[in-house]
């Protein structure tokens, strides 16, 4: 596993906007802006099928250039969420194959790249303060991009709205790129060369399901702060409030306050992204952060949708140095995954409907 090139592979913002420019005039694609943040809507893509090599480039050019993509309203099934997501593997060198539904939590019966995100009464946390507005919420918690307690997180996420409830469970996302450009000088020079540690750690879940899982695959990785993102060369400030534990090198209150300033920084180039059953909801993992709805656990309503996520590489510093392990191992393919299961012998089926243990924690 090599750490990704700092030169871009897919050429510069600009360049990829040339080539989606020429996707769209050759009637391959249509994309409709969200939100001068981030974010496209987009239609002209028969996701059912099998797509053509010069669909899955423009759809792939779409998603690094415009960050999430909304598909509304399309239904896929998980046989056809699956083979979307296997062919937008193949449209980079710097993503990998598909990854298990969830590298801690499992998967659905019958399809190991789904995971299952519940939730409603029979999956209900028994620690509800923790999504309350309290002392300890800011307007960032809750953001994260997935399992960056890994060294290698994963590179593309996607969400399907399959049960959706009127009038809660918006999903958030933050645009990081913007994150980092925005930011002012000094603060870039502040921010150049250091690296953060991310663990996977949820404070009130010990002795439950969800911790005995989290304790049975401890994962902690030190990210650098500002990443380069090997398709675009773009710079980003990669934080992931809800991994992200302090910054290497920096006294616990130097670090707490320059986290704060950052985290409040990068929630200003957000969207919301309001479900409709049906929507498959596409997101660049390095290059944004994104944020689960909490109203839903207190609303007696039923919330049902499905992910899968594509294999990442560790993350490259302005520094040219890399993510590295502390603790835990890097994420394996779903083929790796399975085979290495084999020989563990996790089995068992939880209240969110994923195999292999489980419950509602870090659900989007
Ligand atoms: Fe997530």
């Amino acid at each position: 596993m090599q750490p990704a090139s700092i030169e871009p592979t897919l050429g510069s913002p600009a360049e990829i906007d040339a080539r989606l420019e020429a996707a769209e005039a050759a009637g391959l694609i249509r994309l409709t802006t969200i939100s001068e943040n981030l974010g496209v809507e987009v239609d002209g893509v028969d996701l059912s099928n099998p797509l053509s090599p010069e669909q899955i480039a423009a759809v792939y050019d779409a998603l690094i250039r415009h960050k999430v993509l909304v598909f509304k309203k399309i239904g896929l099934t998980h046989a056809e969420q699956v083979r979307f997501t296997y062919e937008l593997s193949e449209a980079s060198p710097n993503i990998g194959a598909p990854t298990i539904g969830h590298t801690v939590f499992g998967h659905v019966e019958n399809y190991p790249e789904i995971f299952s995100v519940y939730q409603g009464p029979k999956s209900k946390p028994r620690d509800m303060e923790r999504y309350e507005a309290n002392a300890t919420t800011h307007p960032w918690t809750g953001y994260h991009c997935d399992i960056t307690a890994c060294v290698n997180p994963p590179s593309i996420g996607m969400l399907r709205g399959d049960l959706i409830p009127q009038g809660v469970g918006d999903t958030n996302f933050g645009n990081l790129a913007a994150a980092y450009e925005t930011l002012d000088d000094t603060t870039k020079q502040q921010v150049a060369d250091l690296y953060a540690e991310h663990e996977y750690k949820f404070g009130k879940t010990k002795g439950s399901e969800a911790g005995d899982s989290i304790a049975s695959r401890r994962m902690i990785s030190h990210h650098p702060l500002v990443a380069v993102h090997p398709d675009t060369g773009e710079k980003i400030l990669f934080n992931s409030p809800g991994f992200l534990k302090f910054i290497v090198g920096l006294d616990t209150e130097d670090s707490t306050a320059l986290l704060h300033k950052i985290w409040e920084h990068s929630v200003e180039y957000t969207i919301r992204h309001v479900w409709d059953e049906g929507d498959l909801v596409v997101w660049d993992e390095r290059s944004t952060t994104h944020r689960a709805p909490t109203d839903i656990y207190s609303a007696e309503t039923e919330r049902q949708l499905y992910r899968t996520t594509i294999v990442g590489q560790p993350l490259t510093g302005l520094d040219g140095g890399a993510s590295r392990i502390v603790e835990g191992e890097p994420m394996l393919s779903c083929e790796e995954e399975l085979a290495s299961r084999m020989h563990i012998g996790r089995t068992g089926t939880s209240t969110t409907g994923n195999s292999f243990g489980g419950a509602a924690a870090g659900a989007d």
